[in-house]
């Protein structure tokens, strides 16, 4: 097991399913939270670390860029590897252990079950990127089997991964709580993520339209207008009006199922995915008890 030493404890680092298992159990009584990524953390990720280190007796991060979640014409190899640096920071936001398999590990020779949720799979990205969600259940599940977590951190970033791991959670009876943290955003109200990195300087400035067009959305909505499909027109105008800047879907669905809203009431999910130069960025906001 390599030990890494921070600042006063020695970070626990592994890509052995076995020595990540021993130190889970070393001590049955402490509670454990999970905080699963695909590394290259920034500011988002460390959220989920710190309140996983807080809210826990020991807490253990993963990093693993999941091949089975990326389709064949996707950034998996392009996907930014920054592994020291992310075990600095880990270790600095008070995690105990991370969990850093091959995909050998995760995926040996003979392996062959799919974990499936239906219904709210197909919607949004799932519509965009057929067989995402079904790696990222795959993942997952493997994660919540291999770390017996009590408690799991994910992003609202990723609203829709949050509704199909919940879903996830309660189908297959996993037993710990998950945990949904707010997105973090950089000053100008961009949500941070791995892939900001890939814009240039004048994509990271339009890339704020994403942040503009939902909290238009959000004002008209807080005005009164109850149509869903003029606030995705609203959204889809904006973006596409701004250079360099390409909308994929803007969406006004329900925040229980993920259906389109004709008329927009109770629990809300506002999401669009946007092709800023080259780089695919998507955020939302969730807007929670809208009167008809
Ligand atoms: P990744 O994109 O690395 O994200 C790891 C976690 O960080 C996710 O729960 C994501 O929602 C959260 N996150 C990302 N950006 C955030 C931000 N700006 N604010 C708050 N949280 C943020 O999501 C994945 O990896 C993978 O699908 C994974 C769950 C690890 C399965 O492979």
């Amino acid at each position: 097991m390599h030990l890494l030493l921070g600042t006063q404890t020695a970070l626990i680092v592994s890509k052995n399913i076995s020595e990540i298992r021993q130190a889970r159990w070393a001590d049955p009584a402490l509670s454990w939270g999970l905080v699963p990524t695909m590394g290259a953390l920034h500011a988002g990720h460390i959220s989920l670390a710190e309140r996983a280190a807080a809210e826990n007796d020991k807490s253990c991060a993963t990093i693993f860029v999941n091949p089975t979640q990326f389709a064949p014409t996707d950034d998996l190899d392009k996907y930014p590897r920054t592994l020291e640096r992310d075990l600095e920071m880990l270790d600095a936001a008070g995690i105990d252990m991370v969990f850093t398999p091959t995909p050998a590990v995760m995926y040996p020779d003979g392996f062959g079950t799919r974990v499936l949720v239906d219904g709210v799979t197909a919607r949004l990205e799932g519509e965009h990127r057929p067989g995402h969600f079904d790696g990222v259940t795959q993942v997952v599940s493997k994660l919540f089997n291999i770390v017996q977590p009590n408690r799991a951190y994910f992003g609202q970033k990723d609203a829709q991964q949050t509704v199909v791991l919940k879903k996830l959670v309660r189908d297959l009876n996993f037993n710990l709580d998950l945990i949904v943290c707010p997105t973090v955003r950089e000053p100008d109200g961009l949500a941070m993520s791995s892939r900001n990195r890939y814009l240039s300087a004048e994509e990271r400035q339009r890339a704020t339209v994403l942040y503009q067009s939902l909290s238009q959305a959000a004002k008209m909505i807080e005005d009164g207008e109850r149509d869903g499909e003029t606030v995705r027109q609203m959204i889809a105008n904006t973006v596409n009006t701004t250079p360099h800047a390409e909308l994929i879907y803007a969406s006004v669905a329900s925040a229980l199922d993920l259906s389109e809203l004709d008329r927009i009431s109770g629990n809300i999910l506002i999401s669009l995915a946007v092709l800023v130069g080259d780089t695919r960025l998507i955020d939302n906001f969730m807007i929670d008890d809208i009167k008809p």
